[in-house]
């Protein structure tokens, strides 16, 4: 039986002898968001493109606060930042920054310090970024638990984070909240395991010992209390962090899937990320994606 009086956004509308159709509403449910993209090139000029909006119509008298990642999959959506930044098209000069993690124990020169990391890849790069809106975790602290309490305490005093953005390790860590991480946690010291060690030896001479065993970390409880949360997910070798993402169980055994209980998560993938995700869930996100924009 019909409901009367209830009308869908795409169906018509009689009145009388006319028929107009009813104007479609922005979509109200809060959902994650699965945004697949053919290859990263693209996925990263959508993220880019994403957070450029957002930044652009932030218009209250507080800065906007963009949470930011290091790593590969972030590159790409770095560069077209600066790109815009330098054409004169995306301003950085009311955008106050938190990195989510740092190695503890290297200081910011060393080449493999995050700190390191984002001025080079990123904010050596933009023409307005005011240098002390940069917030990044000190991995020479005499002491973490302050240093980590006065993250969180900044980020509290500046609202919250309006834009999380991250990646996410081939064990579905987000930051350095390695599997079993509570889903709760807070910006405190993490110690590496022997996998993230050895795939992020790559940058430490391919000598899993050479890369610090703990690391500074925002928590998954930090990421989550974020108004929204974008994740980028590209790579055959993610695929699995993919699937345990949007289609797993919430488990602290991927720290990721804490996002599935977000009310503003967007997963920004390529294609080459979805090859373990089931034929329903992919064909259903392309399907819903269709009509957004941005
Ligand atoms: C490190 C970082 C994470 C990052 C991950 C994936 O473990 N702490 O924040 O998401 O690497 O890096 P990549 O994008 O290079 O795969």
């Amino acid at each position: 039986m019909r409901i009367t009086g209830v009308v869908r956004p795409n169906e018509s509308v009689k009145s009388g002898n006319t028929v107009s159709a009813a104007k479609p509403q922005k979509e109200r449910t809060k959902r994650m968001r699965v945004v697949i993209q053919e290859n990263y090139d693209k996925m990263c000029k959508w993220a880019a493109d994403y957070i450029a909006a957002k930044i652009k119509a932030h218009k209250e008298d507080r800065p906007f606060v963009l949470g930011l990642p290091t790593g590969s999959s972030p590159i790409g959506v770095y560069k077209e930042l600066a790109w815009q930044n330098q054409a004169g098209e995306l301003s950085f000069a009311n955008v106050v920054t938190f990195n989510m993690d740092e190695y503890l124990g290297l200081p910011r020169e060393h080449d493999q310090s995050y700190w390191y990391f984002m001025h080079d890849n990123f904010f050596d790069h933009l023409v307005d970024m005011k240098p002390e809106n940069i917030n990044i975790l000190n991995g020479m602290t005499d002491d973490p638990e302050k240093e980590c309490a006065d993250y969180e305490a900044k980020i509290a005093s500046y609202g919250g984070i309006d834009l999380f953005m991250g990646g996410i390790g081939v064990d579905g860590h987000i930051a350095f909240n390695e599997p079993y991480t509570s889903l709760s946690s807070r910006t405190g010291v993490r110690n590496l395991t022997t996998d993230t060690r050895i795939v992020n030896s790559r940058f430490f001479g391919n000598d899993p010992e050479k890369v610090p065993s703990q690391a500074l970390s925002v928590g998954v409880g930090t990421v989550f209390d974020s108004k929204e949360v974008l994740i980028l997910i590209n790579g055959h070798n993610k695929a699995r962090a993919l699937a345990a993402t949007v289609e797993g169980e919430v488990s602290q055994k991927w720290t990721c899937s804490a996002l599935q209980r977000h009310n503003g998560a967007i997963i920004a993938c390529d294609e080459a990320a979805c090859g373990e995700l089931t034929v329903d869930t992919y064909k259903y996100f392309l399907d819903i994606e269709r009509t957004q924009r941005l």
